[in-house]
């Protein structure tokens, strides 16, 4: 009876039963895998927030249904101006769809852009989101291989795998600027080749932008929004990274390209959001105000993350076989343990829980398969003194395991 956009097999990993049995036992876990910022004690949000909520409460326009399926007018602008402020370039409030959630966001491109069975190209490694999105449209994907250079924190686009994998079915290249789980920015080197190749076999770019407020250092322009000559392209971002908010499952797309194709996308995703009307205006009209308050929430992630990644490079300075990546952006950190074998990956993640009581994503999740070595992915939001704890913790397993 049922479609095969749901894979038959929904039965939980060995890792997700480890866990589970473990929940019973009543010791607390550190988990390193936390990346809901709700939960990790952070309060610039939540203040601007309270604020924002009863500004909302005073206002008799709350208490009105009026849907516009790209999103209230006041609301488009706020983002408009976010953009044009962050990326250097006037984006119009016309050219800003707001969804309900990114996730959203991409369905609504996969339905703009994909017949069933076409092609959509993500890299690899990356966040295990994309490909199960595309899945429930209908949509294939294919991989394209990012690469870490031996120094430096900059993983680059093989541009010449991303070209050879294209095929006539192929719609659109996803790039994750900056990328979840490396940290790294697409280098503006890699952006014009594949701009031109974007233009030349008529592909849409998605830049997935969701983490670009999360940078070490003042971070990079949507390179996107900046071209005149830029394909059709779409920038994703939203409440959840940018704010710390993903309660309010608000989020956005920015059209940009050529003025024609620009234009119909944008009516193509009116008539796409209008069917579902999934957002919630009344959530999206807290936007322009908790906008104003950016900066302090950005500024209040950027010191939790800077602390953690530090207490993380201090826990692993002992080890010379653990080694921490480098990165420019983001809320994660990957550790490589290139002495311990990836197949082993599992096993250590599961024994981390089971006997250690640290909860952290084995690298495989991510596609991490790069070279002999195992790695493992953490979230950087945590607590600092637990997260500090954890740290610790994991450094020595991983170091007796290797
Ligand atoms: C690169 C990337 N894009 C999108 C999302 C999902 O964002 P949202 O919470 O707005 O659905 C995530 C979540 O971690 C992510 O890592």
């Amino acid at each position: 009876v049922f479609g095969s956009r749901v894979a038959p097999d929904l039965a939980p990993n060995a890792i997700a039963c480890a866990l589970d049995r473990r929940c019973g036992d009543g010791t607390p876990l550190l988990d390193l895998t936390e990346s809901n910022p709700t939960r990790c004690g952070l309060s610039a949000g939540p203040s601007a927030l309270r604020r924002a909520l009863s500004q909302l409460a005073a206002d008799p326009a709350a208490l009105l249904y009026d849907p516009d399926p790209c999103g209230p007018a006041a609301v488009r602008a706020a983002i408009a101006g976010y953009h044009t402020r962050r990326d250097g370039c006037p984006l119009a409030p016309e050219h800003v769809v707001v969804t309900a959630g990114t996730s959203e966001a991409y369905a609504h491109l996969f339905r703009l852009l994909c017949e069933p069975g076409d092609l959509v190209h993500v890299p690899r490694p990356g966040y295990p989101l994309v490909e199960q999105l595309a899945a429930l449209e209908g949509v294939a994907t294919a991989h394209y291989a990012l690469r870490k250079p031996a120094h430096g924190a900059r993983w680059r686009i093989d541009l010449a795998a991303v070209e050879a994998s294209l095929t006539r079915r192929s719609r659109a290249i996803v790039l994750i600027h900056p990328h979840n789980p490396t940290g790294a920015w697409v280098d503006p080197a890699d952006f014009a080749p594949l701009c031109e190749l974007a233009r030349d076999r008529d592909l849409a770019l998605v830049s997935d932008e969701v983490f670009a407020d999360a940078a070490d250092g003042p971070g990079e322009r949507s390179a996107l929004l900046q071209g005149r000559d830029a394909p059709l392209c779409f920038v994703l971002s939203g409440a959840s990274k940018v704010l710390a908010l993903p309660q309010l499952k608000v989020a956005w797309i920015a059209v940009a390209g050529e003025a024609t194709l620009r234009d119909a996308a944008v009516a193509r995703l009116e008539h796409i959001a209008d069917a579902f009307l999934s957002l919630s205006p009344l959530a999206a009209s807290l936007l322009p105000a908790l906008l104003e308050a950016r900066a302090e929430i950005a500024e209040e992630l950027r010191v939790r993350v800077a602390t953690n990644r530090a207490h993380l490079a201090r826990s692993v300075a002992p080890h010379p076989d653990i080694e921490l990546l480098p990165a420019e952006a983001g809320w994660a950190a990957i550790l490589r343990a290139p002495r311990i074998p990836p197949e082993r990956e599992e096993a250590i993640t599961i024994t981390l829980l089971e006997q250690h009581a640290v909860r952290v994503h084995p690298g495989y999740f991510f596609d991490l398969t790069e070279g002999a070595a195992a790695h493992w992915v953490i979230q950087l939001l945590l607590e600092p003194a637990r997260f500090a704890e954890g740290a610790s913790r994991l450094a020595e397993a991983l170091a007796n395991a290797g």
